[in-house]
């Protein structure tokens, strides 16, 4: 099959959509405040949404446990810097809310 054929995965327009879920992420959605209700896939591969991420670990999940729960990284390997950099802003929330508490 020929380039564009419409039949092969579009990785750059897939890291594409990485990113712009990423910038959401991190800009859009803090200031918004709205965790919980809208929920973005994280994991295009395995169709797993940031609710279900943050989800996980808000029970305790780091990294390695998201991979392990529920798959991540596991395919294409795109979401995997998402997923920590979720996972390292949770741990930096709670650094901060133990700095005030
Ligand atoms: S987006 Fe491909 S493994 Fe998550």
């Amino acid at each position: 099959m020929g380039i564009g054929s419409g039949n092969e995965l579009n990785y750059p327009l897939l890291q594409l959509m990485l990113l712009i879920i990423h910038l959401i992420y991190t800009t859009i959605r803090p200031i918004a405040k709205i965790n919980g209700f809208i929920s973005m896939y994280v994991c295009l591969c395995k169709g797993i949404t940031d609710s279900q991420v943050q989800q996980a670990i808000d029970n305790g999940a780091d990294y390695k446990a998201l991979r392990e729960q529920l798959g991540i990284a596991s395919d294409c390997g795109q979401c995997g810097n998402i997923c920590k950099e979720m996972v390292k802003a949770s741990q930096e929330c709670a650094f901060y809310e133990a700095q005030v508490a």
